[in-house]
């Protein structure tokens, strides 16, 4: 149990975030529900959460606008103090396409906006953490930053680039006490993302994967809960991944 800490899972009205929202708040944390769009869907997360005898606030934030997410901790801040665990877990739309027809917006505009997002709710939370001396940052990259596939060029550039800026805030912060990991999902089922493969896709997928299916969000959310736990003092600057097998390293 972790009883009493204050989470933020940004981008937590659905899939993955949503799980871990839940999984979090039942092992005692309180949790901030991020939304951008999803008023009614972070609504339901935050009841299922008290439903379950745990404490969670829905508050929306467009995690790429620095103003908007200190607006959302300080919302937190008045209520709960400040946060320890941080879960940036938002997917920020992006393009699925080849290089070759790819204009630079497309491809710059999703690092931009996945860099901006995670410096924006990294430098909001610091401050708070520092004062502690302890702190967990959990990124959410994917298994795409390291094995291509096509059409992904977008986000697992831009995810490439966010592991590598989580190795050296783990660097930088490991002596004020904050740990910085990312977790790596293949595909999840229950999510936008499984939407997109096509059901031959997914039989070749579900065939290369030792344990025999896709991810659930569930799977996912225990990684990161184990990545924010109380106990968890000695692992920083490492990447977990969640994929059933279907990729080893
Ligand atoms: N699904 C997969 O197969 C898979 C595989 C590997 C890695 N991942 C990673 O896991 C994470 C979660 O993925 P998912 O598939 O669970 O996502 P998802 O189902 O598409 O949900 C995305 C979440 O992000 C929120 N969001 C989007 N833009 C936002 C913004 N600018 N500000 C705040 N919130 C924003 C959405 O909120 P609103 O609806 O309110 O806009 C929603 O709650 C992502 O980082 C993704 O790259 C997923």
């Amino acid at each position: 149990m972790t009883t009493g800490r204050v989470a933020l899972v940004t981008g937590a009205s659905r899939g993955i975030g949503a799980a871990t929202a839940s999984l979090l708040a039942a092992r005692g944390m309180r949790v901030v529900v991020n939304y951008l769009h999803s008023g009614a869907a972070a609504d339901e997360v935050v009841a299922g959460i008290a439903a379950a005898g745990g404490r969670a606030m829905a508050v929306r934030a467009d995690v790429r606008e620095a103003a908007a997410v200190d607006g959302m901790i300080e919302q937190v801040r008045a209520a709960w103090g400040g946060i320890d665990v941080l879960v940036h877990n938002a997917l920020i739309p992006y393009v699925i396409k080849p290089f070759k027809d790819m204009t630079w917006e497309e491809l710059g505009g999703k690092l931009d906006d996945e860099l901006r997002a995670a410096f924006a709710v990294t430098k909001a939370v610091l401050p708070a953490m520092t004062v502690k001396g302890w702190g967990r940052i959990i990124y959410l990259g994917t298994g795409l930053s390291r094995q291509p596939r096509e059409g992904m060029i977008a986000l697992g550039t831009a995810k490439a680039a966010l592991t590598q800026f989580a190795r050296y805030l783990a660097q930088e912060l490991g002596p004020r006490g904050i740990t910085v990991n990312v977790v790596e999902p293949g595909p999840v089922e229950d999510t936008r993302m499984a939407d997109v493969l096509d059901k031959e896709h997914k039989r070749r997928q579900v065939a290369a994967t030792p344990l025999g299916r896709l991810a659930h969000p569930g799977d996912v959310a225990q990684a990161v809960a184990f990545y924010a736990g109380e106990d968890n003092a000695f692992m920083t600057g490492t990447t977990a991944a969640v994929n059933g097998g279907m990729a080893m390293y």
